[in-house]
């Protein structure tokens, strides 16, 4: 990559250094690849690779003096670069020159847990800082190009909200340089530059004018042009077969390109394809990103006749993110939905509904306007979108638009509407329309027979609705589009939607105040979040007990910290992938690899029978797994995208592009069977795990109760995927997995190579998310990199894609839960009948259900309970762990019991579940009265039931539930704790793994605490086998104490042995006590063990919440209004560490209640929902609005373990409130259409937009104005 500049290379800068790239890179080459790859800047981090996630944000000038702006680096080809300056995380800030304010604001305020997010958002923000000062709110929203699973968000929003330019205490870092408004933006957008010529981003005498013509490595040509003519030219030239014009060069986030095709034309030097004048219509150019044509609409919008565009506006902010929408254009947004005409693209939609035409050329210079229905069957072979015509509307055109996707912002639509109605000023008589949906089919847009139907009528007329309603109704036309909701919600959604039009234009004298509420797009009402936390802390003792940031957070948020793949390139290093299989169960007969192993750069394959030793990533004698599990699938087939064998190439693209090359032959393929509501009613499927019988039972039985409840999966979706390096060392290999479990790592790959496990050195520094994810599913990963390493004697790198991923890897257990109930009058159980059902995928391996067992009854009395627990098996990957496995299940399952009780007998479910409290859990009376009164819960609760009297269309629920978690594991730990005799500085290795628990942090504190010496002094060192070997995995919120415990023993075992020097020194110092203790020859390093009988048993975890939320009942849309979260944490060690701990708990809870729903092929067992496009965790505008969080007063465990209690775990269980809050918002809702509210609805979580919307059973005669 050196200076090669001419007519086949492109220049551009990165961090102010010149590179010239060429012949040299691939098609598939993106600029992250080139960052992290090439130029070794592997601060830049990545995850879904399809500009979903946001972690690999960078910032970049296009042109001179053009605005600095956030791009997806995933998605840019690294020829589009030609021009740029790119500015990655490691020049914001860094360890020589310096941090940034943003990166250390949000160390400071803990907005990172494991840190592989932090880069990201860092650059998010750092762009939006760059342009002009943004409101507290524009800030919360324009975070959403970014995701974090670990943090809950309101760490990072406190630490960036400081930034803004209504902060309460604005911060003096806004005189940094960062904050000048980029000239050419300013002048940009002076509003008299409008009025006349048409503008383009894109300076001439920046770029130059030479076209650039590229031979890439992989048999691809790019071209760079200038000008409309220069496209046509090469399609002339080199044929249209196999062409694309490189844009944005995003819609492959949205349609994943396997292939790029033979010619790429980047086209976004063109300045005929930017900017907008205005004939009788305003002309924009098709090339115009997102982003300016927003700004462009922005300045349109005051002039007459475009006043709509505002309107337009506000929803194309709405479309994806900001990252994408600076890179993505018009045209190719509107192409996509060319070729996809599922795709419910906001663009199409809008310019649909306001009447917009586009100008299209072809080859022979004829360049001809469409209008947007036409355009979708123009066949565009060969032609080109050069700019779309918005017509003026003078004010009787009323327009309204929407969008309802599976959460608030950075996803697509669902189903989105636009209705543009032409009104008699004096009557409202409609005089034109055009009603326009997205989302129902790939065939219907436009509702014409309802607009023509609506022609000449009075529009908000409670007869002329039911009519039109009845007419739409019959008109709509909608398909299933797996893994899209159902026909039924998508239809329902686009009537509800079309009624919200209605009440948002009818005049508002008509409108009867009860219906108001459903003209509010409901996230649009959402404030600026705000939040508190309250906690003990004793300065007495601190640094334990202190609230400190994490050690490492600083580096996080740098890019510094080093994650798996952030190890250097390593010379002759090979990558390699999985090949999987295309059934679900049957038996491969051949595997035929021979295409793939012909495609260049392609280097090896691999199948069960190559392995050395045994085909196993699990070890059967182990704690945490109790039989072996295939590696690669030895011929019979248990689940879909089983991986049947491993790839080996050159690079990650061809290692991925080769697998599906791979051809096999299936025999014996039979239908799978996925679902836990039916595996469960099948003996063969399911076998007893443990049967606890009732010891009471009750006789005042006044109802009975039968049902059953489900809820389903959950991918982990941490931002660093599974990925590992290795490479051949002198006496075997060296391995450094994302793993948190070394040694069942270390051992699985000394036995699939059937090599001693002595050979075998496993290393890892920190992980970057696991939930559990990483804990066994790491070694199949793990093994199989050994494999290629141990069989090529090269180093190898094996990364996962986030799609092999979430296909081939178990997740969250299903569980289903059959119970018959009898209850007294006050609720109290009489006699239960429980049965649970947790579904362990294809093999039963790692028994989670033993932690299902132990918590069953969650906090009550089960003296009456008769409990069951089944183990069943799908034909799914293995599931496994995921934070709170198996309690999570029991709690869910116990606190719907309660629900379901207080739902029967209309009582007040916090007085059921007090009456039906173990007595010996008293500390949840006291802990439910303290978060009574702090939650001004009695007032709220007459609030809420005034708000859903006197709204019909939008309604709250405020629910409680409580909690007590345990989890007692026999752990063992090791702590290996040296002391340097120079200057008596501190390292620590021990057996945990930093996942963003604050381990690393915590171990420290109590280092400091015990040996007296600033936390500065002591540093932690990344785990290994060698230093610490035969540890147990870092699960269950254990690992952190057990640290705690080992650290403790450590420093108190070095204490002793230089407390007889010390007291002969007289009071030296720390540093010349061990300066002496080293010249006498006193052992200055100490180990710690924790071990198996380390058990701290009734260590339980109490926690009371209560939850309020808001649903919109035409949408099925919620906002979570306020969250008082209280916990009994013990004493923390470290109080902002935990508050952390806890809020991303409690929002990955909610993502799991509310919007993360894993959809199937019900006839093949695959799964659809496989990507950041289609699976929904939550993002910062989806958290509580209002978020509280208090720590349990005077609480305190074993002295062992300092007093300390668990946190990481036992808040997500707490958020099962949110469905039950959810609930009785929706039986609000039903009550209005006469189902009374005691009648119980199942809904199996998760509550998403559809079953919250289907739920609350809206009449459509119910649809009126007044
Ligand atoms: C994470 C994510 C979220 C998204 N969310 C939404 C959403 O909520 N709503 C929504 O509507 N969209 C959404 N999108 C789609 C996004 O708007 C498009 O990806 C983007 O607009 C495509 O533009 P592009 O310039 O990147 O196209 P490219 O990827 O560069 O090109 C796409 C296609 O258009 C063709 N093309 C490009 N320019 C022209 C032209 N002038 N004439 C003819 N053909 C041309 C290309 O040949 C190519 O086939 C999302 C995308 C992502 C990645
Ligand atoms: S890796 Fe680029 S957005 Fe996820
Ligand atoms: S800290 Fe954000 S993903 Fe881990």
């Amino acid at each position: 990559m050196s200076s090669n500049a001419g007519m086949d290379s492109v220049q551009f800068k990165v961090n102010g250094s010149e590179y010239s790239i060429g012949g040299n890179v691939s098609s598939t080459t993106t600029l992250l690849e080139f960052l992290r790859r090439y130029l070794e800047l592997r601060g830049t981090k990545y995850m879904c690779l399809e500009g979903g996630c946001g972690a690999c944000i960078i910032s970049v000038i296009k042109s001179p003096g053009s605005p600095p702006e956030a791009v997806n680096s995933c998605m840019v080809s690294v020829p589009s670069c030609h021009g740029w300056e790119v500015t990655t995380i490691e020049k914001v800030g860094n360890r020589l020159d310096g941090y940034h304010p943003l990166q250390r604001t949000l160390a400071e305020t803990n907005g990172t847990q494991c840190g592989y997010c932090s880069p990201g958002f860092v650059m998010s923000m750092y762009n939006l800082l760059k342009n002009k000062r943004k409101t507290m709110i524009e800030i919360e929203q324009q975070l959403s190009s970014n995701i974090c699973r670990c943090t809950g968000y309101r760490t990072i929003l406190e630490a960036f909200k400081k930034f803004a330019s209504d902060a309460p205490e604005p911060n003096k870092i806004m005189d940094i340089e960062d904050i000048t408004l980029c000239n050419k933006t300013s002048e940009i957008f002076l509003k008299n530059n409008i009025k006349g010529n048409a503008w383009c981003f894109v300076s001439e005498d920046s770029l130059g004018e030479i076209n650039i013509q590229i031979d890439l490595k992989d048999n691809r040509k790019w071209f760079r042009v200038n000008s409309v003519e220069d496209i046509f030219n090469i399609l002339r030239k080199e044929g249209s077969d196999s062409y694309m014009l490189v844009a944005g060069n995003t819609g492959k986030g949205v349609r994943p390109i396997v292939e790029y095709p033979r010619i790429l034309i980047d086209v976004t030097a063109i300045c005929d394809l930017k900017g907008f004048y205005f004939d009788q219509n305003m002309v924009v150019g098709a090339g115009t990103t997102l982003t300016e044509l927003i700004d462009i609409f922005a300045d349109a919008s005051d002039i007459e006749y475009f006043g709509y565009l505002k309107v337009i506006n506000e929803h194309i902010q709405l479309v994806a993110n900001v990252a994408i929408r600076n890179q993505g254009t018009i045209a190719g947004n509107l192409m996509i939905k060319h070729m996809y005409r599922d795709f419910s693209s906001d663009i199409f939609l809008l310019l649909q509904a306001v009447g917009a035409q586009l100008t299209i050329r072809s080859a022979d210079g004829v360049t001809k306007t469409v209008t947007m229905e036409k355009f979708l069957n123009e066949n565009m072979r060969g032609k080109i979108i050069l700019n779309v015509l918005m017509p003026p509307l003078n004010t009787a055109y009323k327009l309204v638009t929407y969008k309802v996707s599976a959460k608030s912002r950075n996803a697509h639509a669902i189903v989105n509407a636009a209705f543009l109605y032409k009104l008699n000023v004096d009557d409202n008589k409609v005089l034109k329309s055009r009603i326009v949906f997205g989302g129902l089919s790939s065939n219907f847009s436009r509702a014409t027979k309802t607009e023509k139907f609506i022609i000449g009528k009075m529009l908000f007329n409670n007869n002329t609705l039911q009519q039109t309603i009845n007419i739409l109704s019959d008109e709509l036309v909608v398909t299933d589009l797996p893994p899209e909701p159902s026909v039924q919600y998508r239809k329902q959604l686009a009537i509800g939607l079309f009624y919200k039009g209605l009440l948002y234009l009818s005049p508002q004298n008509i409108l009867h105040s009860r219906y108001k509420s459903g003209k509010i797009k409901l996230h649009q009402t959402r404030p600026v979040s705000t939040a508190s936390q309250s906690f003990p802390t004793d300065p007495n003792i601190w640094p334990l007990n202190e609230p400190i940031p994490k050690v490492e957070a600083l580096h996080q948020c740098a890019g510094e910290a080093k994650y798996v793949d952030d190890h250097p390139s390593l010379p002759r290093e090979v990558f390699a992938t999985f090949v999987l299989t295309t059934i679900a169960r049957g038996n491969i007969d051949i595997i035929d690899a021979t295409e793939a192993l012909n495609f260049p750069g392609v280097i090896a394959f691999y199948t069960a029978k190559d392995i050395p030793g045994v085909n196993s990533f699990t070890p059967p004698e182990d704690q945490d797994s109790i039989t072996n599990e295939e590696i690669l699938c030895d011929g019979e087939v248990f689940y879909y995208n089983q991986p049947l064998g491993i790839i080996v190439a050159e690079s990650y693209d061809i290692a991925n592009r080769a697998r599906l090359l791979v051809k096999v032959k299936y025999s014996n393929v039979r239908q799978p069977k996925i679902d836990i509501r039916n595996v469960k009613n099948d003996p063969s499927q399911v076998s007893l795990f443990s049967c606890i019988n009732a010891t009471h039972k009750g006789n005042d039985v006044v109802k009975v109760i039968k049902d059953d409840q489900t809820i389903f999966g959950q991918y982990h979706f941490c931002l660093e995927n599974l990925s590992c390096v290795s490479w051949p060392t002198e006496e075997g290999i060296k391995v450094i997995p994302t793993s948190h479990y070394l040694a069942a790592a270390q051992r699985m790959s000394a036995r699939c190579l059937n090599i001693d496990q002595s050979r075998v050195d496993m290393e890892v520094h920190r992980v970057g998310g696991s939930f559990g994810l990483k804990l066994s599913r790491q070694n199949l990963i793990t093994t199989a990199c050994s494999i290629a390493t141990y069989k090529l004697n090269r180093p190898c790198r094996f990364l996962m894609p986030l799609r092999i991923q979430t296909r081939a890897i178990g997740k969250r257990m299903p569980s289903s839960t059959n119970y018959e109930i009898g209850v007294n009058s006050e609720g109290v159980i009489q006699y239960l009948n429980y049965d649970i059902y947790d579904d362990n995928g294809y093999i039963v391996n790692e028994l989670l259900i033993r932690i299902t067992e132990g918590n069953y009854y969650n906090c009550y009395d089960k003296a009456r309970w008769n409990f069951r627990c089944f183990n069943a098996i799908s034909d799914t990957p293995s599931n496994t762990w995921f934070r709170s496995p198996g309690t999570l299940e029991a709690i869910s399952a116990a606190e719907t019991i309660m629900e379901r009780i207080a739902y029967e007998l209309d009582l007040d479910p916090l007085t059921v579940r007090l009456n039906n409290l173990d007595k010996e859990f008293g500390d949840l009376i006291e802990m439910t009265n303290t978060l009574i009164n702090d939650s001004n819960y009695i007032e709220r609760k007459k609030a809420k039931d005034k708000f859903n009297s006197e709204n019909r269309w939008n309604k709250r629920g405020l629910r409680f539930a409580l909690m007590r978690w345990n989890s007692t594991f026999p752990y063992i730990l090791n702590i290996t704790l040296s002391v340097y005799s120079g200057d008596g500085s501190v390292a620590i290795t021990h057996g945990g793994v930093e996942l963003g628990q604050g381990i690393n942090t915590k171990a420290i504190q109590v280092c400091a605490y015990f040996l007296k010496i600033p936390v500065s002094k002591i540093k932690v060192k990344a785990s290994n086998t060698m230093a610490n070997p035969n540890n147990s995995c870092t699960v269950a919120s254990l690992a952190s104490q057990n640290v705690a415990l080992g650290v403790t023993r450590c420093c108190k075992e070095l204490l002793e042995r230089l407390e007889p020097l010390r007291t002969d020194m007289g009071n030296p110092t720390w540093e010349q006590l061990i300066a002496r203790a080293y010249e006498l020859g006193i052992n200055l390093q100490a180990n710690g063990l924790a071990t198996f009988d380390d058990v701290y048993k009734n260590n339980n975890v109490f926690g009371a919440i209560l939850a309020e939320v808001e649903i919109d009942v035409l949408t099925g849309e919620s906002e979570i209004l306020r969250v008082d979260l209280l916990e009994d944490v013990g004493r923390s060690i470290n109080p902002l560490i935990d508050i952390g701990q806890i809020e991303g708990a409690f929002v990955q809870g909610l993502g799991y209640m509310t919007s993360e729903e894993l959809v199937y092929n019900y006839s093949t067992g695959e799964l659809l929902t496989d990507r950041s496009w289609n699976y929904y965790v939550p993002q910062a505008t989806d958290i509580p609005q209002d978020f509280r969080i208090y720590f349990r007063e005077k609480s305190y465990s074993y002295d062992a373990i300092l007093g300390t209690k668990s946190t990481s775990e036992p808040p997500l269980c707490l958020s099962v409130v949110v469905p039950f809050a959810m609930r009785e918002a929706i039986a609000s809702a039903r009550l209005e259409s006469g189902i009374p509210s005691n009648k119980w609805f199942n809904i199996d979580r998760p509550y998403t937009v559809e079953k919250i919307c289907l739920s609350c059973e809206t009449k459509i005669e119910d649809f009126k104005f007044y």
